[in-house]
This record gives C-alpha cells, sequence and structure tokens, in this order.
C-alpha cells in the first residue's frame, strides 16, 4: 500500500496509479458493506474528528458511516455550537482538536485552502472534505468508482460536466480525476458560470447543450451555487432550466446507454427535471452508496498502515494485595 499522509486534493493520489489504487481498495470495502455485519476492526484504536464549517448532509453522514465500519472512533465537532462562534481561529481550533489525541481531521470550509493550512498546523492526517470553490476529492473518487462500476473503465469515456462549473469544487476534482483515468471531459455551461480562466484545464468546452448530449456516454450535472454568487450569472433560473437544464425532452437526445449524474443535493426542476433523476439511467443513488466504501478505502489509505496487527496490551500487574489483618482472637 502506497503511504499517503493528507488527501486534500486529486493531485495527491498521483495520477493514475493512485486512483486505481483506491479503487481496488473500495472493492473490497464495497464486499465488507454487503456483509450482514458490515464491520471491520481495520482502524480500531484510531479516532478521527469532524471539522465542519459549512453545510453538509450526504458527505459528513458518509464519513461518518465509513468510520463506524472501520471501527474508528469519532469525534464530533459542531461548528455552530462551538467556540468559533466565540471567535476562536482555525488554527486554534484545530490544534485543540489535535492535542485531545486524534488520527486524523475531516475538513469542510468555505475558504479554498483552509484544509492545506490545518496540514501544515497538526501531525494527524487531514482529509478535505470541500474547501470553497477548490476541490473536493472523495466526491471525485466516488464519482470514478461509479462510472467504472458501470463501465468498466474510465478510459475513452466522454463525459460532459454541465452547469455552474464556477463555483463548483466537485467540478475542480472531477475534471483531475476523469482526465488522469483517461476519459475526456467536455464543460457545458454559459459563458458566466464558467472560471474566468481554463488555462491548463485538459477540457473541452461548449455553451450549446442540445449537440452535447448525443455524443457523450455521461452527463453530469451540477447545483447552482446560489450561496457562493455575489451576483446574477444567469438571467433567471427558469431561464437557465430552459437553456442547459436536463430536461424531459432533452434527456431523449442522450444515447440509449448514456447515464445521469448529480453530486446532490439537486433542485429538481432546476438544472434536472424531477423524473429524468428517478430514470433507470440515473446512477445518483449509487454514488451516495459507493461514497461510503470509497470513504473506507481513502481513510484506509491514510491511517490503516500496519493496523493488520492490533497492538498488544500487557497484562495489568497484580495490585500487592493489602496486608492481612491480625485480628485480636475473642
Ligand atoms: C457538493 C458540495 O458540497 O460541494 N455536494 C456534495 O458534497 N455532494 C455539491 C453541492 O453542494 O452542490
Amino acid at each position: 500500500m502506497t503511504a499517503h499522509r493528507h488527501l486534500l486534493d486529486i493531485a495527491d493520489l498521483g495520477g493514475r496509479a493512485g486512483i486505481d489504487e483506491v479503487m481496488r481498495l473500495t472493492d473490497s470495502f464495497v464486499e465488507v458493506s454487503e456483509r450482514p455485519i458490515p464491520r471491520v476492526p481495520a482502524l480500531r484504536g484510531k479516532t478521527l474528528a469532524w471539522l465542519f464549517y459549512e453545510d453538509s448532509t450526504r458527505t459528513r453522514l458518509s464519513f461518518e458511516t465509513a468510520a463506524k465500519r472501520l471501527s474508528a472512533d469519532t469525534m464530533n465537532f459542531s461548528v455552530s455550537s462551538s467556540s468559533v462562534k466565540k471567535g476562536e481561529s482555525l488554527r486554534d481550533t484545530a490544534k485543540t482538536i489535535e492535542a485531545m489525541g486524534i488520527d486524523a481531521i475531516v475538513v469542510r470550509h468555505a475558504s479554498a485552502g483552509a484544509p492545506h493550512r490545518i496540514a501544515r498546523w497538526v501531525d494527524a492526517s487531514v482529509v478535505n472534505a470541500g474547501d470553497g470553490w477548490h476541490e473536493h476529492p472523495t466526491q471525485a473518487l466516488l464519482d470514478c468508482y461509479t462510472i467504472r462500476q458501470h463501465r468498466g473503465d474510465l478510459a475513452g469515456q466522454r463525459i460532459a460536466i454541465v452547469g455552474d462549473i464556477k463555483h463548483s469544487r466537485v467540478a475542480r476534482s472531477d475534471v483531475w480525476a476523469f482526465t488522469a483515468m483517461g476519459a475526456e471531459v467536455v464543460l457545458v455551461a454559459p459563458p458566466t458560470l464558467l472560471p474566468p480562466s481554463l488555462d491548463g484545464w485538459p477540457v473541452k468546452v461548449s455553451h450549446r447543450i442540445d449537440e452535447v448530449l448525443p455524443t457523450v456516454d455521461v452527463v453530469y450535472l451540477l447545483r447552482m451555487q446560489r450561496e457562493r454568487m455575489t451576483e446574477a450569472l444567469v438571467p433567471s433560473l427558469r431561464e437557465y432550466t430552459a437553456t442547459f437544464g436536463l430536461t424531459n425532452q432533452r434527456v431523449e437526445l442522450l444515447r440509449d446507454d448514456a447515464m445521469v449524474m448529480h453530486p446532490g443535493p439537486m433542485n429538481r426542476g432546476v438544472e434536472i427535471a424531477a423524473e429524468v433523476a428517478d430514470l433507470p439511467r440515473s446512477v445518483i443513488l449509487d454514488q451516495v452508496r459507493n461514497g461510503v466504501a470509497v470513504r473506507m478505502a481513502v481513510l484506509y489509505l491514510l491511517l490503516g498502515a500496519g493496523t493488520d496487527r492490533v497492538p498488544e496490551v500487557p497484562p495489568p500487574t497484580p495490585e500487592p494485595l493489602a496486608p492481612t489483618l491480625e485480628l485480636p482472637r475473642a
């Protein structure tokens, strides 16, 4: 097993070989997840802390389930009810949690680069669970796994990523992961929802979804990240749906075997028609299901080295017995 200390972005895995290693480990954890008792002692004795500065449903629950199935202990840290509200700095919070004796911190933060900074301050492993617009590596790994599960391999797949690319950390991680695995990526969005520069991005770009849909193996839809928009980037959501949404009419343009993906949370009726999300070609729930096994693989990769042997605890030294009292005879 290759030694990794942190997972901050897809590049940390060092390209196809590293991603393949996560895929193979995930295969074993999918098998574990299907057992009647889906639990292995792989991370017994390890403690993980969640540091979520942004809302999350699936990512946090998925990491929690993954940790439980590996028998790790977890420390819940809810930013809204913690000293962060009293002005504690990110560094002090991270150092405080570390002082309690933890092996890994899973971080979600609104600022790009926050997990990288924590990784410089603490000795524990750091996993990026989404930082601002930057990256969301475990999402990209579960996306790769889901495509591989249905297609055998990502190499040669043509994947359209559609929507609010500009504000999407999922899109950034997916672009690096999909292309490292040999897939071809085309970004489909209005110019206002693309990053100002795509220099160095190994992608094609189109502003016409109807031309792209018949040519792809996978269409990956993104939510409009309105919480990150400071100005109106589309005239209206209704107009966005009309020009870029995967509507009931537009889905007919896809080839019969093309898959529909979405990282969640979905805005049904905006980027994806309510019915389209439930078609057999939609693998959105497979993505969620695979997320647990992928996160088990990532946590095991970072913390699992040498844990196949549980450390032996020396037997307790017997306490000297209290001296027997000489009771006076009656
Ligand atoms: C995404 C995120 O938070 O980046 N969700 C997720 O983790 N599955 C995408 C989104 O919020 O739209």
